[in-house]
């Protein structure tokens, strides 16, 4: 088990990071927290593929739509602490908005394609939040290489895009879904469900597995009380994002 060093102050790990060998390789996973086994998996991966594991644990504030989803989004910092520490990182970056923001999101990064559809067209500003905070912590981290889960594909299919367009040096490493027994993807927003919606949740991926067609899965998923936001194809793959208990989900599937 790893000991772990936390920093909160950007300007620290900074300094920190300039210290370190050149030669030495470094991974990164960003997070939100809350963690699980999906982004332990990345931890895991990250370890093993290279000699020092950076995590950053912070809820970007720029990327919720709904003040209501940033409330409630969960913050489990002691057991989070020891997920890092059995999963492999080495050093937990964990700034506040004013040290990861000190311009106050004056400057933004925006796509203006993949990140319109999907997620994007429900979530307005969700996607240049979340490019942004990326582009940010690649900056401050300056990784060899970054580990993002598909269970977020459109988001790690914009960070593969927004490397390439800008140059960056990081390599973009993409992790298999991790899921649960019943096929639910797991999901930081999963305890928020209620048991009974628990319950009902593993159908959004049944529905992936055997649907191609929106009507059929949206009857599929009302006729379960499960409302769907959007069921699409794109890049041989298949998304949806529905609504359980007032719960957003999202998973996706190769086809
Ligand atoms: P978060 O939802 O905490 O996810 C952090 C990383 O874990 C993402 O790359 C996500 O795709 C991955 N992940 C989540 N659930 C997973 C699962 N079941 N299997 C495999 N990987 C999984 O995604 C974010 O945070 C934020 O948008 C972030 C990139 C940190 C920017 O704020």
């Amino acid at each position: 088990m790893n000991k772990i060093t936390v920093f909160e102050s950007i300007h620290k790990f900074m300094i920190y990071r300039d210290s370190l060998k050149a030669d030495l390789k470094i991974g990164f996973v960003p997070t939100m927290g809350a963690l699980h086994g999906g982004h332990a998996e990345l931890i895991k991966r990250s370890s093993q593929e290279n000699d020092l594991t950076v995590l950053s644990i912070f809820v970007n504030p720029t990327q919720f739509s709904n003040s209501d989803d940033l409330k409630k989004y969960p913050r489990t910092w002691e057991s989070d602490i020891k997920v890092a520490e059995t999963s492999g990182a080495d050093i937990v970056l964990a700034p506040n908005f004013e040290e990861a923001y000190p311009d106050n999101y004056k400057f933004k990064l925006s796509e203006n394609e993949f990140s319109l559809i999907l997620c994007g067209a429900h979530r307005p500003g969700h996607f240049d939040g979340v490019l942004t905070v990326v582009m940010k912590l690649l900056q401050i981290v300056n990784p060899n290489r970054a580990y993002f889960g598909e269970k977020d594909f459109q988001q790690l299919k914009l960070i593969q895009d927004m490397t390439a367009a800008l140059f960056l040096r990081t390599q973009i490493v993409a992790c298999a879904t991790r899921r649960e027994e019943d096929g639910l993807a797991m999901s930081s927003r999963n305890v928020r469900l209620s048991p009974e919606g628990r319950k009902k949740a593993p159908l959004l991926y049944k529905a992936l597995l055997e649907y191609s067609d929106f009507a059929e899965a949206k009857n599929f998923l009302n006729s379960h009380g499960i409302e769907v936001e959007y069921f699409e194809q794109h890049f041989s793959r298949r998304f949806i994002a529905a609504m359980i208990d007032g719960v957003r989900l999202i998973d996706n599937v190769k086809i």
